[in-house]
């Protein structure tokens, strides 16, 4: 085992470019800084030198990651017993002051499956590794698995298991804001991500979702435009529990909107009546009352007319239609080729604007027709699913 020090950015694979872009952007704004140049962890995650500061930003404010985590410790070790020796001599000689007395710890394995060794006694372990070398501070620490202050991961990298404390203490995809989650609702950090791939600009683009469901693009896309944090009032990340980060709690540069200025111009509509109540009751419980306009019919009824007048705008320049379609598992194909078609036709009276789909059929490209500038491969939980954009 070795003491290490990084801040681990998590997201879904192929998402590298897109977190590490946001981390900048955020960065830029909260720190006034450039964070490091990171290493990559395959393809859904990223490696920082450890800073307290930017690991606060990232938790508090980064939409295309699912977890920030603060990797201590890695060992190459085959069995248990040098993982204990090695983890224990570390946490005994390890000078930074994360644990304090009475703390209460949990401990999960995820992705330990090429270890010799079953995860519950990877946990045990680690566990019992972290308790007896906190003794050698005289910390007597609590094990909590329900109600933890600082939750430990332990994960498989390269060959070699890496403890890590879960700075969130959550995933970060749940928002929290979804009462309702509709039928096919898209998790929330792949909305974010979306937003980002189309290089999403809020102060010159309106950003029109015609098949909204429940809201997950429109929210995010507003969401993300104004910086605005994950954690609603009362509601604060596993990190300050921590003695060692309260004092960034009070940092008021982190407390609100990081771009509080900017008014992005958003507009969901489904063909669904139930799923745009949804998308506009979750909207309001994530702070939007008002801010995005919900409306319900066929997206052919969507004219550019009817939308500059929704934004009170006499023309409009820029427009993002960004979406995604229905996969068909229940339409089935038979419907699904013509409503590709018909969107795209209803795509053409948008000239200049761009349009980007998250698509999970592959009878799309035939069906949509129109050249695309770009194409990337993305995973939708188990599902493999294309991002593709399009020059109107
Ligand atoms: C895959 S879901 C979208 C999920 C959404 N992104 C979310 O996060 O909840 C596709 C949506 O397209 C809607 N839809 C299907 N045909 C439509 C049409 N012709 N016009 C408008 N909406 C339509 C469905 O009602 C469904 O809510």
């Amino acid at each position: 085992m070795s003491i290490v020090d990084s801040l681990r950015l998590v997201g879904s694979p192929e998402t590298n470019r897109v977190m590490k872009g946001e981390l900048i952007r955020l960065a830029g704004r909260g720190l006034g800084r450039r964070p490091a140049q990171p290493d990559r962890a395959g393809s859904g995650a990223l490696i920082y030198p450890f800073d307290a500061e930017l690991a606060y930003l990232a938790v508090r404010y980064h939409r295309t990651a699912t977890r920030v985590l603060w990797d201590l410790y890695t060992s190459r070790a085959g069995r248990l017993e040098p993982l204990y020796d090695e983890l224990h001599r570390d946490v005994r000689n390890d000078g930074r002051a994360w644990l304090w007395n009475r703390a209460a710890i949990s401990v999960q394995a995820r992705n330990v499956g090429a270890f010799p060794a079953g995860s519950r006694q990877i946990v045990g372990t680690v566990k019992n590794a972290i308790l007896d070398g906190a003794r050698a501070h005289s910390i007597e620490l609590r094990v909590d698995p329900h109600n933890p202050d600082i939750e430990l991961v332990v994960r498989m990298h390269d060959d070699a298991l890496t403890v890590s404390i879960d700075l969130a203490g959550a995933s970060l995809s749940r928002r929290g804001y979804r009462i309702e989650g509709g039928r096919a609702p898209l998790r929330e950090h792949l909305a974010a991500v979306l937003c980002m791939l189309a290089r999403h600009d809020p102060r010159r683009e309106l950003v029109l979702d015609p098949m909204c469901g429940s809201g997950t693009i429109c929210i995010e896309a507003a969401l993300m435009a104004r910086g605005a944090p994950l954690w609603p009032a009362g509601r604060a990340p596993a990190m300050l529990r921590m003695p060692l980060f309260h004092h960034l709690a009070g940092d008021a540069g982190h407390s609100g909107p990081l771009f509080a200025d900017t008014e992005p111009l958003v507009i969901g509509n489904d063909i669904d009546s139930g799923a745009c109540r949804n998308a506009r009751d979750n909207a309001a419980s994530a702070g939007l009352t008002g801010a995005i306009s919900w409306q319900v019919g066929h997206f052919r009824d969507l004219s550019r007319d009817r939308i500059a007048r929704l934004v009170r705008a006499e023309k409009l320049q820029n427009g993002l239609i960004l979406c995604n379609p229905p996969y068909g598992q229940r339409l089935g194909d038979k419907q699904l080729g013509p409503l590709y078609r018909d969107l795209s036709r209803w795509c053409g009276q948008f000239r200049g604007w761009r349009a980007a789909f998250l698509i999970g059929n592959p009878a799309w490209d035939q069906w949509f027709g129109r050249r695309v500038r770009i194409r990337k491969t993305l995973r939708n939980g188990p599902i493999r699913v294309n991002f593709c954009l399009y020059d109107l």
